[in-house]
């Protein structure tokens, strides 16, 4: 069976000898017009004068557009319609887009993009959360507060009390494939949108918006993505828009991609937070009672902010059974980019805030802090039995019957000699005055589900041809993950065929309408089950006929290694297909999934929002120059919870890629607004994601081996972003190297910079 084997990416070969095609390679169309956007240079104001004619007048330029001569809606916002394509005379941060270019190539438009001459009636930018909480510029109507039992008693009655703050910093989502779109326009009004996005229902919802058309009259095309991220569920919209309007008004095919720069001045990033706690707890670290409070910047328009601000309080239990919780979440307009998804989608932000209690709770008591995470976590309820209750509940009041983590950590401890290392480790710094060395763990319990529960829903679409070769098309995306190569893994598993005669198709509004974004690591369990219901169907019709033929009862027609056989008979996938052909059975169908059991009140903040959790645990050692706060990670050992896996390469792979993703945003990965809210770290000259030689040096990888208790497709679990958490065990490593230069705690805040790592050691020595 072509499931559990580890295949490489479908795209592999292609994407390593520059074959792969992304929007920017599909051959551009004869007489195609290529767009920039004029940006807004200051954070926040009114535009007094604008004065365009040197724009108009630039070599190469066909059309100068803003929001006044856009025909019908001028909005790209994914939620709640605050977010106009061209600014209507307000300016919101530095780099909203006030005008679009249209010329003759991509340097002619952002050259005369350059010239336009704007005068602005400058306020005071609201930047900082302070500013934004003092000036009351709340979204959702003020604070959101969860809670469960009653923490200020429990608090008042613990044996110890702490209280902290952390902050962290937002993140870059730095696809290698900026954002582009290409729109070809079609007869009678109709446009084809080739985006690069990881939400295709999504680009031909905002286009038909934006050209006053209904959703029929637009076809959106999606290969692949080179990265998405996050950062490419919502933040495309205004791209594809702008040149859907422009390919309709001049009737020629229009392009637009953004530099570097571009993307990382316009589109938004990953919400950064600000987490205050107070908590309670007993000699052995038992955490009686907590309290948070997370603030994040939203920035200057509404996008997801609400999921994302939720999500990061669903996880703010993380692998935690707490008794009296409450969160309070303040979800801040700024003037500055409308912080977006990024991998894991608020949840990683969540899960810091309390791993961070640990950390500061096991230094404070003195306890080894991997121990004091032992005595908080969720019971392991071993097989689950129907009806029994285990006071073993999240915060929201969802039961938390699948917790392995226990036995995770265990064996990750003795698998990667953690006590020894320990020892070690103390040794070594006794010896060493400069160099500092620091170990760290994390383990992340992570829910899988869209928490909006209408998206947890896919379809699919599979032909079988005449010759036995397969067209498998579904609604979800390829940036990268995989996605692509595990479904069609399921539907070749569906016909006991080999991969290889499933052909992978572009995403395509006109083959599966309505989708979800490809988001929230749900994309193979949706797909997948969507993919097996349209295969499972053909291959029904399939096995009644050639029962029939072969007065066979149908239960005895087996499809396996790359044969059909019929009672006693044997026949090629192949012959089965032209034999079901001539009989006229239709060899096409659709799939539907919808995942079961989820009910969330979002108001209450009660219910069960996620179908099941995932699980992972990391162990990394680093080593710190006390002199200049430079580090490195010198190993990491991770077991992650994967179920079954449908694939263990590219589940691997997305595990090493999330560790190193999830590391860089606590590391290196530094986002800087001077005080007029400029973005002074718009280009990778400034910004510093991880390259291959910040990879651990040595790094160990493990599935974990087991199944998801619940019936997800073929046992598996979702991959995509839990693992991102588990960079967290390298910023708790730097972090105990810090405490080991001194008796106070650090109190490391993130991205640890050097600079920051420096700040620490002197904090720990007082
Ligand atoms: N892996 C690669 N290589 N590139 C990406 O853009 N995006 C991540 C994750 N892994 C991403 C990736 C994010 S944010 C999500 S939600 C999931 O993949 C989405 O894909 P899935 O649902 O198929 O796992
Ligand atoms: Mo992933 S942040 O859900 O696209």
């Amino acid at each position: 069976m072509s499931v559990t084997k580890p295949l490489p990416h479908d795209s592999g070969p292609l994407h390593v000898t520059g074959q792969a095609r992304y929007v920017d390679d599909i051959p551009t169309p004869a007489n195609c017009l290529h767009l920039a956007f004029g940006t807004s240079s200051i954070a926040r104001g009114t535009v007094t004068a604008m004065d365009l004619d040197p724009v108009r007048t630039a070599p190469g330029v066909v059309a100068v557009l803003t929001a006044d001569d856009l025909p019908f809606a001028n909005d790209v916002s994914p939620s709640i319609h605050d977010e106009p394509l061209l600014s209507v005379g307000t300016v919101h941060y530095v780099g909203q887009p006030i005008f679009v270019v249209a010329a003759t190539s991509h340097h002619a438009a952002r050259r005369a993009a350059a010239k336009a001459r704007i005068t602005y009636a400058e306020e005071a930018p609201i930047l900082t959360v302070d500013q934004a909480v003092a000036a009351g510029q709340y979204f959702d109507d003020g604070p959101r507060v969860w809670q469960k039992g009653d923490t200020d008693a429990a608090l008042a009655a613990a044996p110890h009390r702490l209280r902290g703050r952390l902050e962290m910093g937002g993140q870059e989502h730095f696809y290698l494939e900026s954002h582009a779109s290409m729109v070809a326009p079609q007869e009678g009004g109709d446009v084809v949108v080739y985006s690069s996005t990881q939400h295709p229902t999504e680009i031909q919802h905002k286009v038909a918006e934006a050209l006053g058309v209904p959703m029929n009259a637009v076809r959106v095309e999606a290969r692949r993505m080179g990265g998405g991220f996050g950062g490419k569920e919502s933040q495309g919209n205004a791209l594809a828009c702008a040149c859907a309007v422009i390919a309709v008004k001049t009737g020629r095919p229009v392009k637009m991609r953004y530099d570097r720069d571009d993307d990382m001045t316009i589109t938004g990033k990953r919400h950064d937070f600000r987490i205050d706690y107070d908590v309670g707890f007993d000699d052995t670290g038992r955490i009686k009672g907590i309290d948070f409070q997370q603030y994040t910047r939203g920035g200057w328009a509404l996008d997801l902010t609400i999921p994302v601000a939720d999500r990061a309080m669903l996880h703010a239990d993380n692998a935690y059974l707490l008794d009296h919780a409450r969160i309070t979440s303040h979800r801040l307009r700024t003037n500055t980019q409308s912080a977006t998804a990024y991998r894991g989608f608020g949840g990683p932000q969540g899960i810091f805030g309390i791993e961070r209690v640990m950390d500061h709770i096991a230094h404070t008591l003195g306890l080894d802090p991997i121990a004091v995470r032992q005595v908080n976590y969720y019971h392991n309820m071993g097989p689950v039995r129907a009806g029994k209750v285990s006071g073993n509940t999240t915060p929201y009041g969802m039961e938390v019957r699948d917790f392995i983590l226990d036995e995770m950590t265990e064996k990750l401890l003795a698998d990667a000699n953690y006590a020894d290392r320990k020892a070690a480790i103390a040794d070594w710094n006794a010896k060493n005055p400069i160099l500092k060395r620091g170990i760290g763990f994390s383990p992340v319990k992570f829910g899988i589900s869209f928490t909006l529960t209408h998206l947890n829903q896919a379809g699919a679409l599979v032909h079988v041809y005449q010759d036995g070769s397969i067209h498998l098309n579904h609604g979800g995306t390829e940036m990268g993950q995989g996605l692509f190569q595990k479904v069609a893994q399921v539907a070749a598993s569906r016909f006991g065929v080999d991969v290889s005669l499933v052909k992978i198709t572009a995403t395509d509004t006109g083959k599966v309408p309505n989708t979800s974004a490809t988001a929230a690591s749900s994309g193979s369990d949706l797909n997948g089950m969507a993919a097996k219901a349209a295969c499972d169907t053909i291959r029904d019709r399939m096995a009644n006929c050639l029962a029939e033929l072969h007065q066979c009862p149908v239960e005895r027609v087996r499809f396996e290694d790359g044969k059909v056989r019929v009672g006693d008979n044997e026949m090629t996938f192949e012959q089965a297909a032209a034999t079901c052909y001539q009989n006229r059975v239709s060899l096409s169908a659709t799939g539907f999934y919808k995942t079961p059991d989820l009910s969330w009140d979002r108001a209450k903040g009660q219910g069960r929002p996620f179908f099941y959790f995932s699980h992972g645990a990391a162990l990394t050692e680093v080593v710190i120059d006390t002199l200049t706060g430079e580090n490195r990670i010198l190993r990491t050992d991770i077991i992650h919870d994967v179920g079954r896996s449908l694939n263990p390469a590219l589940d691997k792979g997305q595990v090493e890629g999330a560790f190193v993703q999830g590391a860089g945003w606590l590391t290196t990965e530094e986002l800087v607004w001077d005080d007029k809210g400029r973005l002074r770290t718009h280009a990778p000259s400034t910004y510093k994601i991880p390259a291959c030689s910040d990879r651990p040096e040595v790094f160990n990888v493990e599935l974990w081996d087991g199944e998801n208790p619940e019936a997800t497709i073929y046992r598996s679990k979702a991959v995509g972003e839990p693992p991102f958490n588990l960079g967290m065990s390298a910023f708790f490593a730097l972090s105990d190297a810090a405490a080991a230069c001194g008796p106070n705690y650090p109190m490391l805040d993130a991205p640890a910079t050097a600079e920051r790592v420096l700040q620490a050691v002197k904090r720990a020595r007082g």
